[in-house]
């Protein structure tokens, strides 16, 4: 990523040369991140969630770095597979999409407390002419041609399916050619369409992903993007004419455009295309966070469209893995979804956030267990983060009278805290730049394992027994409260409901500022908090859950 970390917004070759601590990737100091935009055939599962999350705490870490961001979500709500699943269920699509963007998807984000500023739907005005403006120029311009075309189709997929992706069918679709991916039937597909010439980007494709190899990420991913190319493209059907539901293609209305190239143009109709070229100026290229499944659509067909459209190609386009359910991806259509309301009811957002960046190893695959949900809940937020909180808050309230106290003279114990921060935090900021999120948490988690440790050897308690210790006492619980205002900002991306709670009861708000505009850069330096801070009441931050839940 290419985010600045700092306070205010810098140019990175500055920055780099005042702050050799900190890695930065491009010279631009903002950041344009995008999730993909979901279909609206059906209710979200926490495969979509997961998306949402890791995109959301990217962004707001690169907030906390000083980044000047841009956070787009949305719905793509064309095509036949929405069609199909409208007039199943005796309603026109839009009427289907307005339904389940307002009952589901919206919801959603509050539900996972989803920081966007944007939501873009493909039936905005503004997406919609921002479509027709590109495909007229890319007309104009010579991309585009028509023929006729005979292939093998997905609905699911909203694709052509390429031979390594058939593959023969089981059970009640024996004999049958299914797609790999939702093992369903294919449907033979000949039309006369339009073709965007996406054979002639090949070459440049290649050289875009050698000379910038941070491009597709990770370098699992950019390997297969890579073999996927070498091995020849072929031009890209992007009309249909045996149903209407999508946007007219400007020279002959009786095609529709391809969903995906449809879809794909959302990152550019939000950002300003077609209607506020300042703001396009300001926000593109962008930084795509997509599901492995789609890629090919990201990293191959998205940056031909855009070198045929003479618009810079995006920052990176990073794949990260699959939710899985018995080996497979989780999916509604194979009944494997499970609905983030199941989880956050009994765990909160907090948890659920936590929860898939700390146990999947982001860019990987991973399986959900219910088990180990509630095992990491109780391990790791109860008993060890918010025990954590809840015993130093006592401590000061018991021997301080709910003040942080002085801290003294600092024994080497305690400058191993100040300094195990200082490390984990930087380490932290160094993996987030790589997108490797868990890494990141891991490394904040340090810090919780260090304060308990230090608690449990210091034994406060018994430095309460002798008056002659009360300095030592101050000075050992002035450190854990630093250490947990140190937590409290570098966890807030990841847990922003839980850390505002703890920055409150520090009487941080108050003593410092709002919990969002503390830096990541700042985060280890030592006593901000100044002593004698009036600490408040603390909720309970992770209840504990009974065990049927
Ligand atoms: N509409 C297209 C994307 C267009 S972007 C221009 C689409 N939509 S989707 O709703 O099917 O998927 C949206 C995202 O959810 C994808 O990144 C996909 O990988 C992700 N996931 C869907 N199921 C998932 C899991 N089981 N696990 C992790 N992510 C999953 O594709």
């Amino acid at each position: 990523m290419h985010f600045v970390s700092g306070s205010t917004p810098r140019v990175g070759y500055i920055h780099r040369l005042i702050c050799p601590r900190i890695v930065v990737m491009s010279s631009r100091s903002s950041l344009y991140l995008t999730t993909p935009i979901f279909y609206v055939n059906d209710a979200p599962h926490i495969g979509h969630a997961y998306t949402e999350v890791a995109s959301d705490v990217l962004v707001r870490w690169s907030r906390q770095c000083g980044a000047d961001t841009w956070f787009l979500t949305g719905t793509d709500e064309h095509g036949q597979k929405i069609l199909r699943t409208a007039s199943a269920n005796g309603v026109a699509p839009k009427e289907w999409a307005d339904k389940l963007v307002a009952e589901s998807w919206k919801p959603l984000l509050d539900l996972i407390n989803i920081s966007n500023d944007d939501f873009i739907r493909t039936t905005d005005e503004r997406h919609e002419t921002g479509v027709q403006k590109f495909l007229q120029k890319l007309y104009d311009d010579g991309h585009i041609y028509d023929g006729e075309f005979e292939a093998l189709y997905c609905v699911g997929c909203e694709e052509f399916k390429p031979k390594s992706e058939i593959v023969d069918g089981s059970g009640a679709f024996e004999g049958e050619k299914v797609c790999k991916i939702h093992s369903k039937p294919l449907e033979l597909l000949q039309e006369k369409n339009y073709f965007f010439k996406m054979s002639a980007f090949q070459d440049r494709l290649l050289k875009l992903y050698e000379e910038r190899p941070d491009f597709v990420q990770p370098a699992s991913a950019r390997n297969e993007v890579i073999a996927f190319v070498q091995q020849g493209l072929e031009d890209l059907s992007i009309s249909r004419t045996s149903f209407d539901w999508g946007i007219p293609i400007p020279w002959n209305s009786s095609h529709v455009t391809y969903v995906w190239f449809d879809a794909l143009l959302n990152y550019l109709t939000a950002a300003g295309y077609g209607n506020d070229p300042e703001k396009l100026e300001r926000l593109w290229p962008a930084t795509h966070i997509v599901g492995k499944d789609i890629l090919r659509f990201h990293a191959v067909i998205w940056p031909a469209m855009l070198m045929a459209a003479g618009l810079s190609v995006p920052e990176h386009v990073y794949a990260h893995g699959w939710l899985l359910v018995g080996g497979e991806k989780m999916s509604k259509s194979k009944l494997t979804g499970i609905a983030p309301n199941e989880i956050t009811d009994t765990f909160g957002a907090d948890a659920f956030r936590y929860y898939f960046m700390r146990a999947i190893n982001f860019g990987q695959d991973g399986s959900f267990s219910w088990e180990d949900l509630r095992a990491r809940y109780h391990a790791e937020l109860a008993n060890g983060f918010g025990n954590l909180v809840s015993r130093t808050i006592g401590m000061n309230n018991k021997y301080f009278g709910g003040v942080k106290p002085e801290q003294g003279e600092l024994l080497a114990a305690d400058t191993a805290i100040v300094d195990l921060v200082a490390s984990a935090a930087a380490k932290a900021e160094e993996q987030m730049l790589k997108f490797q999120i868990h890494e990141a948490i891991a490394s904040i988690w340090e810090i919780v394992d260090a304060l308990n440790g230090y608690i449990t050897e210091q034994e406060p308690w018994v430095l309460a027994k002798q008056e002659e210790q009360l300095p030592r006492l101050g000075t050992v619980l002035a450190t854990v409260t630093e250490g947990l205002r140190a937590l409290a900002v570098l966890l807030h991306p990841v847990m922003p409901d839980a850390t505002e709670k703890l920055w409150i009861a520090l009487g941080a708000d108050q003593a410092i500022g709002a919990l969002a505009d503390q830096t990541i850069a700042e985060a280890a330096t030592w006593n901000q908090l100044p002593a004698g801070t009036e600490l408040q009441p603390l909720p309970v931050l992770f209840p504990r859950i009974e065990e049927e839940a």
